[in-house]
């Protein structure tokens, strides 16, 4: 099964792409979290990609779908895959699907941009896993501890508030089309087994928005 997880900066896809993926048995493809491994490696990618992060603004369309197309080639995407963050602009969507690939379901959730600005600010994520919480609505056994492996979480750089805002902007401009582009390709590919588009209200439990979705992909 092939999903992609679309929203803003914020929304939660990380946090529920980490359940989907364990729940279906699907790798989760995340393309903020293959830059955010590249520039900790320091590779020349990660070195270019750094200051594009940093300043809120979208890798470029050709670097992207390069690591996507990559990435797909791994065998443990055979049975589908969970996309988070991916695609982000309407040319990335167009490759993918120039490249065959079939989506079974496009999964927004919906968070309103007021929501955001507090869950950025208390985000803390395990670097080497990709691992999300937040200090209030989602935290770790132990503060600032990952529960999984004991290593220390940190704050993402582009969480500062300013970053933040530029993310958003940026989500407006370049990624929201997308939202019409997959209904209108879900409403026109009904009878063609075209992907279904889910839309999911982000705000509550965590637990509640994994709920919403699994209902959804499996009704
Ligand atoms: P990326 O890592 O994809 O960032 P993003 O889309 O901006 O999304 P986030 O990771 O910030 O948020 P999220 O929706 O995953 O929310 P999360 O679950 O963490 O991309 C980073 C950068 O890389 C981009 O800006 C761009 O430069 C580049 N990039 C990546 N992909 C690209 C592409 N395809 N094309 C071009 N450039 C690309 O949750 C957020 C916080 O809220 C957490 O603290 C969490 O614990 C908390 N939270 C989650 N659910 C709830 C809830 N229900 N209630 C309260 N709090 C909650
Ligand atoms: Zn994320």
């Amino acid at each position: 099964m092939i999903i992609i997880l679309l929203g803003a900066p914020g929304a939660g896809k990380g946090t529920q792409s980490n359940f989907i993926s364990k729940s279906l048995g699907i790798p989760q493809i995340s393309t903020g979290d293959m830059l955010r491994a590249a520039v900790k490696a320091g590779t020349p990618l990660g070195i270019q990609a750094k200051q594009i992060m940093d300043a809120g603004q979208l890798v470029s369309d050709e670097i992207i779908i390069g690591l996507v197309k990559d990435r797909l080639k791994e065998a443990d995407c055979a049975n589908g895959c969970l996309f988070d963050g991916f695609p982000r602009t309407i040319a990335q969507a167009e490759a993918l699907r120039s490249d065959g690939i079939k989506i079974d379901h496009v999964v927004e959730i919906n968070v309103e941009d007021r929501d955001i600005i507090e869950r950025m600010s208390g985000r803390r994520v395990h670097p080497a896993s990709g691992r999300t919480y937040h200090i209030q609505f989602n935290p770790p056994k132990t503060d600032g501890i990952d529960d999984e492996t004991g290593d220390p979480l940190v704050q993402r750089a582009d969480d500062e508030e300013e970053t933040v805002k530029k993310r958003l902007e940026v989500y407006h401009e370049l990624t929201s089309p997308l939202i019409n582009y997959y209904l209108n390709l879900s409403s026109q590919n009904c009878t063609a087994k075209g992907p279904k588009y889910n839309r999911i209200k982000g705000t509550g439990k965590v637990e509640e928005i994994r709920d919403r979705i699994l209902e959804a992909i499996n009704g």
